[in-house]
């Protein structure tokens, strides 16, 4: 299969309930989706396994969950309020802006080489805090959930009683104000994060850095991504954060290339330090500002040497929605499982190609709509085989609705893709939204009926795996209908398991069929829980 595209991608998401654009109703709301019934399951499911990786099978993590609005003296003694900033510019023909950094001295939208010098662009979005609007009035919706952990530091030490090394884990909202959100979930202006502090001894910082690089690639690879598309980062000093040491980039090969998925900075005694009163006293390395407000000093009692000292901060930081992305991407197949037949295959491409000419002489279409439109018909026309599948996706790009002969592609697509190719999602059966599916052969058949149902609700009862029921189609349909979404394993209840079948001995069994090797065994109904237990 080529490499998946961003479009497929949108077009599954949308198609089959995974995630929205957010408001859409509305006209949408730039920088926000919403996750849909199977989105939610795939994203509790990311953040469940990280949680279990990182709090439970370690000794030496507690978890937290702080609230996103904060006193805004965190975000001034962080730094963000001077230095979490995007150089912005202005473009004066079309009056659009762009993050400096994204764009080549054109403006991407109208191409005038007429823009304004960059200046700095505050990311964090204010809010107003109580019924009284003056100017001391507001706070800060988080733009990270660190800072919750780094002023909750000596609670935490307190009631836990931890010696160092030992981390605090969160999973949380955060909120950018992106200048340009883009690529779907990949940079959003509303989206999720899974941090740790893990707080050490200075002087085993270097170590422990390493430590959670390795462990943190380790654990990618553990959800399904795989080594290929996984690459290290090491920030050049230049371009490091403020209050970064030395930090690594996570990168995956996102649909637009290898992009970061999570940063590993250390942090050194900055955070810690410069949320501290009476910092002269605390023999700091980091540069921080003087903090006059502070009531309390964030530092550890050392038993050993017997003095206070400000722990150095090791920081793997997650974004749910980019791991989320991560996993589609990597999971997201299309195979060809039968051949077309000729006569289809020539309907198909005949209505692709007046697809195509519709397009070309669109005058309702922006022209940016129309070239990325023709763009990708072209690529599937070059090899309508290994493409086809795609065509769904291309009638799901913005402005394809308006093509009229759209719906005669889609009409001679369906029942091709119906016949010949199957989508599958490869997820890890851990991952996936739901672990099994039950179908009845028959839907008119009340017994077939009843057994399957009962299958589905007794296997759902001790409530940790997600199964459906689904009857509204014929079985071929309805296992392509799973592949889709990622549907580890289906079970068929038939004439053979009420003992209505031509073979007595299958009475009591089902068939279960693998998604991935598309293979059928059957197994006894008493035995499937068991049977599941081990696999999902
Ligand atoms: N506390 C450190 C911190 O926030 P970051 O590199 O700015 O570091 C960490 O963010 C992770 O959060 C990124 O690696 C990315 O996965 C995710 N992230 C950041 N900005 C994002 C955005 N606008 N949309 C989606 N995810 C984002």
């Amino acid at each position: 299969m080529p490499a998946v595209t961003m479009d497929q991608l949108v077009s599954l998401c949308k198609r089959r309930g995974f995630i929205f654009p957010g408001s859409d109703i509305y006209g949408g709301l730039q920088g926000t989706y919403d996750f849909g019934p199977l989105g939610v399951e795939l994203k509790n499911n990311l953040k469940a396994a990280w949680w279990r990786a990182n709090v439970y099978e370690r000794d030496d993590m507690e978890g937290l969950d702080a609230a996103i609005l904060m006193n805004r003296l965190t975000w001034k003694y962080s730094g963000h309020e001077e230095t979490f900033t995007d150089p912005l510019v202005d473009c004066r023909s079309c009056r659009s802006r762009w993050r400096a950094d994204h764009i080549k001295d054109t403006c991407p939208n109208c191409g005038s080489k007429d823009l304004t010098e960059p200046r700095p662009f505050n990311m964090m979005f204010k809010t107003q805090v109580g019924p009284v609007a003056d100017d001391g009035s507001y706070a800060y919706l988080r733009p990270e959930t660190a800072q919750g952990i780094f002023v909750n530091f000596n609670n935490v030490l307190a009631t836990t009683s931890r010696k160092l090394p030992f981390g605090i884990a969160q999973i949380g909202k955060a909120f950018r104000n992106e200048i340009n959100p883009r690529n779907f979930i990949f940079r959003v202006r509303e989206f999720e994060q899974m941090e740790i502090e893990f707080f050490v001894m200075p002087g085993t910082e270097d170590e422990w850095h390493q430590r959670w690089l390795d462990d943190r690639l380790a654990w990618w690879r553990s959800v399904g991504l795989s080594s290929d598309n996984l690459q290290v980062y090491t920030v050049p000093k230049a371009d490091l954060a403020h209050y970064s040491k030395a930090t690594y980039d996570l990168m995956y090969r996102f649909p637009i290339g290898f992009e970061e998925l999570e940063g590993i900075a250390s942090r050194s005694d900055y955070d810690l330090g410069s949320h501290s009163k009476e910092q002269d006293s605390l023999g700091l390395s980091a540069k921080v500002g003087r903090n006059d407000d502070s009531t309390a000093k964030l530092t550890y009692f050392d038993p050993e040497s017997k003095r206070h000292l400000v722990p150095f901060v090791i920081e793997p930081s997650a974004g749910v929605d980019r791991g989320v992305l991560a996993l589609l991407t990597e999971a997201y197949d299309e195979q060809q499982i039968k051949p077309v037949t000729p006569e289809r295959a020539q309907a198909v491409a005949d209505a692709l190609a007046a697809f195509v000419k519709s397009v070309g002489r669109s005058e309702k279409l922006p022209a940016e709509q129309r070239d990325a439109m023709l763009e990708r018909a072209e690529l599937i026309g070059k090899d309508m085989a290994a493409s086809m599948a795609q065509i769904p996706a291309l009638l799901d790009m913005p402005g394809a609705s308006s093509i009229e002969l759209g719906k005669k592609l889609r009409g001679q697509a369906d029942p091709a893709l119906d016949e010949s190719y199957r989508t599958v999602l490869h997820l890890k059966p851990a991952l996936a939204p739901i672990k099994v599916a039950v179908f009845p052969l028959k839907r008119n058949a009340p017994e077939i009926v009843a057994t399957a149902r009962q299958i589905r609700k007794s296997l759902q009862a001790d409530g940790d795996m997600r199964t459906v029921y689904d009857d509204t189609g014929a079985i071929g349909k309805l296992y392509r209908r799973q592949d889709e979404i990622g549907t580890p394993y289906c079970i068929t209840v038939d004439f053979d398991t009420i003992g209505q079948g031509k073979d007595a001995t299958l009475s009591g069994t089902v068939t279960v069929r693998d998604r991935d090797t598309m293979q059928q065994e059957r197994v006894p109904i008493a035995e499937l829980q068991t049977y599941f237990r081990g696999r999902v």
